[in-house]
């Protein structure tokens, strides 16, 4: 039997999960990677392509709420390590089912910790449970400061609340079962692979196919964006120089007002599509607002970036460039997520606005 670590990243078939995965399978020879994911409509196992056939990777159909399945996986892999990152992830799905959110995001946080725990319980040495969360726990900023690791949870969607739970769930475990964890908690992503309900694919989609671009309210919300990469490569080194028990905000010390990036989008777009400077400003339409929306999310990155040396490596405007790159040249990709329940999707959401 080999005694190589065996690794457990769950959600790797999905936007940051598959970034992830392919970091682990290509940089360490020395663990076997399983990638545990139910391939909702978010997962996609065409993310992986470059790495499926690699002798040290491992894909696993299932879902983290099914307890006797996890249990059993547990059981027969005795996994050393967990990244988890499988969840519910997007808070306009948050809002009309917010059930969902709980089930995946609690739920099934809850039934990988008491697996883990019952699988380690006499001997945490060297064992890992890894949790990858977000910003959107602290809640929403006013137009000054930043989000610290030790700013107070206040989260306002479904999704962040379920996304809190969880969080207090992982470090609920350290403090009474002893079980070693980190958590890291992220501002929003950018990059290849990301779903098109999200607002830079969704309007990349869009300015490609001349759809209007719905933008929610005054457009004025501030998000912190940052390269998909640059996240993995952070999950890489909190994951294995991180100290246990801790929390490490990771951020792009790169806010933008949604208009703005809009605006830089578009301008990069109509570029590369050879379009007249500006041409798709005529498809913002301003449509209304999303309910609870929180106004502004900035993170302060200096702890993770003063005791693990990390900080992106891309500006804004190159990442966003190769993003741009990334779904023009791959338009099998997104029109075969755009297609079947897409529509659907984008009426309910849009249509009916
Ligand atoms: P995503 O929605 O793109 O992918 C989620 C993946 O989880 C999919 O592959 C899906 O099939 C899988 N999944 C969903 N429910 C599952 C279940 N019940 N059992 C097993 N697998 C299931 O999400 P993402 O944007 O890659 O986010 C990954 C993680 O990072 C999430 O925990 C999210 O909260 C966190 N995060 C995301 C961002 C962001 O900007 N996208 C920022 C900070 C933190
Ligand atoms: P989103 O990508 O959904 O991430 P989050 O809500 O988790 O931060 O949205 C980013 C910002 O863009 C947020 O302020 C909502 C706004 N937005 C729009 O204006 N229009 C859209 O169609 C979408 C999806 C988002």
């Amino acid at each position: 039997m080999s005694s190589k670590k065996k690794i457990l990243i769950t959600g790797g078939a999905g936007f940051i999960g598959c970034h992830v995965v392919k970091l682990f399978v290509e940089k360490y020879s020395n663990y076997e990677i399983y990638n545990l994911d139910a391939l909702t409509y978010a997962g996609n196992l065409e993310n992986l392509s470059t790495i499926e056939k690699a002798p040290n990777y491992h894909f696993i159909k299932a879902d983290i709420v099914d307890k006797e399945h996890i249990d059993a996986l547990f059981q027969e892999y005795k996994f050393d390590g967990v990244l988890h990152l499988a969840a519910e992830s997007h808070v306009d799905r948050s809002i009309k089912d917010p059930l969902a959110f709980v089930k995946t995001n609690i739920i099934g946080t809850v039934n990988l910790l008491n697996a883990f725990r019952d699988t380690w319980m006499d001997n945490f040495e060297g064992k890992l449970f890894y949790h990858i969360s977000t910003d959107e726990v602290y809640g929403s900023l006013g137009s000054t400061g930043l989000f610290e690791e030790t700013t107070s949870y206040d989260p306002n969607s479904p999704y962040s609340a379920s996304k809190a739970s969880s969080d207090h769930f992982v470090r609920a475990y350290g403090e009474t079962y002893g079980l070693p964890f980190k958590i890291t908690n992220c501002s929003n992503n950018y990059g290849p692979n990301q779903f098109p309900e999200k607002l830079i694919p969704l309007f990349i989609n869009n300015i490609r196919n001349n759809n209007p671009l719905p933008v929610y309210g005054d457009g004025r919300y501030t998000r912190d964006w940052l390269y998909v990469i640059d996240h993995a490569r952070a999950i890489d080194l909190v994951y294995h120089d991180g100290r246990l028990g801790e929390t490490y905000n990771i951020g792009g010390f790169n806010e933008w007002q949604n208009i703005d990036l809009i605006k830089i989008l578009i301008q990069q777009m109509d570029e590369k599509l050879g379009r007249a400077k500006g041409e798709s400003e005529k498809l913002i339409t301003y449509v209304t607002d999303r309910p609870g929306h929180d106004r502004r999310y900035a993170i302060d990155a200096s702890k993770i970036n003063s005791e693990l040396g990390w900080k992106p490596s891309v500006t804004f405007e190159e990442g966003l460039s190769e993003t741009i790159d990334w779904y023009l040249e791959n338009e099998k990709w997104l029109n075969s997520v755009t297609s079947g329940d897409y529509k659907k999707y984008y009426d309910k959401m849009y249509t009916e606005r």
